[in-house]
């Protein structure tokens, strides 16, 4: 695989910690000191769908290629306003491609998943170009109410093509069940028969757990995949880890004894935006011209189930 375009959207509405202050019991120093994040973009006028085509287009324009070369779209979301169809359907015609299509859920680790599909698909041969779409708005899952969670979340999207090549030095991903620390369970229709009482919740998330699990899981995955491409955290020139707390990404890089500058985040501007935070990072970095070719990357993701991923990237000039 070679990723050969990058791209992002994020909505216009910038939401200040002070803004939130406004009506939850919080405040900005605490959302700073223990989070990293001091903005966050939140759809308002605009849909996901309108972000995520934004985000697409910005990726083929930026490969260079049309709607029509693409063989596979892949969209990362957890969930959106459609359960069907799904949201690569609804892109597809706009896009202007002609190919197969799904969406998957793979939480915060969804862009690790997608990358592990589409090398599949490239490596049997399936597929040529892959247009991959991560598209959230994770601050729909939340109660408003509520200062745990709210303050964490922020929507956008990011989306890469990708290609044949060798660039794509190893992945992991794994996935355990611990599905009672992180969850958001949506109402369905009832039927005449149905007489299970499911109760439904806004996001429920024990931050103390996720925070170990994060930690913990990101470290064992970036450790394994250095050892099975043999490198070691020397060689590696940036970290692209899941930007969801600037305290996680501190225990990792303590844990790595690697320097600040190998860590770039951009959850201080907006919040945790779930499946498309790497891949947004990756974008802003691409556009600044910080990834200088043949730099080895490293990203790391976790999420929801819990499921985490890794990959390990040479970045060729696109
Ligand atoms: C959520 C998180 C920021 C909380 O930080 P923490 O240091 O673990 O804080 P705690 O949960 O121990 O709470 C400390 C106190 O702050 C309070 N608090 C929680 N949210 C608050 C907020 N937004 N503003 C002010 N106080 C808040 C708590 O009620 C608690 O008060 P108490 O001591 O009186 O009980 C942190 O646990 C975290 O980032 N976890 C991982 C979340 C994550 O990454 N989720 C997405 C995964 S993809």
């Amino acid at each position: 695989m070679r990723i050969i375009g990058t791209g992002s959207a994020l909505p216009d509405k910038i939401v200040t910690n002070d803004m939130l202050a406004g009506f939850l019991d919080t405040s900005d120093s605490w959302i700073r000191t223990r989070t990293g994040i001091e903005t966050r973009r939140m759809l308002s006028t605009g849909t996901l769908r309108d972000l995520a085509y934004d985000a697409a287009m910005s990726a083929l324009e930026s490969a260079n290629i049309r709607g029509s070369k693409i063989d596979y779209v892949i969209c990362s979301n957890v969930a959106n306003s459609y359960v069907s169809p799904s949201l690569s359907s609804i892109l597809l015609n706009r896009l202007g491609c002609k190919c197969p299509c799904f969406d998957l859920n793979g939480a915060c680790a969804g862009f690790i998943y997608a990358l592990d599909i589409a090398e599949s698909f490239l490596k049997t041969g399936r597929a040529k170009n892959i247009l991959i779409i991560c598209a959230e708005e994770p601050t729909r899952f939340c109660n408003w109410h509520e200062r745990e969670t709210s303050v964490l979340f922020g929507d956008g999207a990011g989306a890469v093509v990708v290609t044949t090549g060798n660039n794509l030095m190893g992945i992991r991903v794994t996935a355990d069940t611990h599905t009672d620390v992180l969850y958001y369970k949506r109402s369905m229709e009832r039927t005449p028969y149905d007489r299970v009482e499911e109760r439904t919740t806004p996001l429920v998330m024990i931050g103390r757990e996720v925070f170990r699990l994060a930690v913990s899981a990101s470290i064992k995955d970036i450790d394994t995949l250095m050892k099975q491409c043999k490198v070691t955290s020397e060689d590696i020139d940036l970290f692209l880890l899941h930007q969801a707390n600037l305290r996680i990404i501190e225990n990792i890089r303590e844990h790595l004894g690697q320097p600040k500058e190998k860590f770039p985040t951009n959850m201080q501007h907006y919040g945790n935006t779930s499946s498309a935070s790497i891949p947004i990072l990756l974008d802003e970095l691409h556009k600044e011209g910080r990834l200088n070719d043949g730099a080895t990357l490293m990203l790391s993701a976790f999420g929801g189930g819990f499921v985490t991923g890794a990959a390990l990237i040479k970045w060729s000039q696109i």
